[in-house]
């Protein structure tokens, strides 16, 4: 399914939004605990591309929240996963998520657990020299993964939007944890249970991630 750039949308229930990357460091309203942050920041390419993430997230959070870039604030938790501060108070029951490459920055929000992940095509070829840390045992061949540039990079933005979900560590319980059975229809095997959406750009793969509802609670 194709994601159009520049245009929120509503996946699985979460708000979701994808912007082309500029070159150098754009222009965002910041706060002053994320001057803080960046100018603790030596490298140009970091210091771009967390600009970056931080305005894709505050267009998101303005268009489909209605919250002022100017009062809003994109901080890290202690695991690096960001959270929303409004007027210099923390909003957790937002959850958002962001993701950056050379060619795209994106960002999901929703008011529970999301993720979210891009990969360019170009990068998906990595997952074929790390494979025997990422892929279990017949994975990779079941779902297809080394098909092509598309795919791989589909699986790698699937692992690791999943993995982004749990919030916490990122290395732990690490990718193998979240197992992808299939890329079309997009599904993913994990603990706890996850739905996928997987979305193209042009040149990149994008993956969002929620938790799955189960269909006997309340019961
Ligand atoms: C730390 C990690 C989030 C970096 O991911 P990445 O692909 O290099 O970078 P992305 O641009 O997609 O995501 C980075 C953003 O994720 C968010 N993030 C960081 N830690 C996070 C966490 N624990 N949970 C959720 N989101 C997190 C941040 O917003 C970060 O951007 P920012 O620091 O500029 O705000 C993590 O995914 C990672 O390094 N994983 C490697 C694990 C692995 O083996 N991956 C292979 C998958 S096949």
């Amino acid at each position: 399914m194709p994601l159009e750039p520049c245009v929120v949308q509503e996946i699985l229930g979460a708000w979701v939004l994808a912007e082309p990357r500029e070159p150098g460091e754009v222009e965002v309203p910041l706060g002053e605990a994320e001057r803080a942050l960046l100018a603790e920041m030596p490298w140009p390419l970091r210091r771009a591309e967390w600009l970056a993430g931080r305005r894709v997230a505050k267009r998101l959070l303005q268009r489909a929240l209605n919250l002022d870039p100017l009062r809003t604030q994109v901080l890290p938790l202690e695991s690096g996963a960001p959270r929303i501060s409004f007027d210099g108070v923390p909003r957790p029951e937002l959850v958002l998520n962001l993701s950056h490459t050379k060619g795209w920055a994106v960002a999901a929000v929703a008011t529970s657990r999301v993720g979210i992940d891009v990969c360019d095509d170009v990068d998906g070829e990595r997952i074929a020299r790390i494979a025997r840390r990422v892929f279990s045992e017949g994975e990779a061949e079941a779902c297809g993964a080394f098909r092509s540039r598309e795919t791989q990079a589909a699986v790698w933005a699937m692992k690791e939007a999943g993995l982004k979900l749990f919030i916490g560590g990122v290395f732990d319980p690490g990718a193998r944890a979240i197992r992808v059975e299939s890329l079309s229809p997009p599904r993913v095997v994990a603990n706890p249970m996850m739905q996928v959406a997987l979305l193209r750009l042009p040149d990149a793969a994008v993956a969002v991630s929620r938790d799955e509802v189960a269909s006997d609670s309340g019961r």
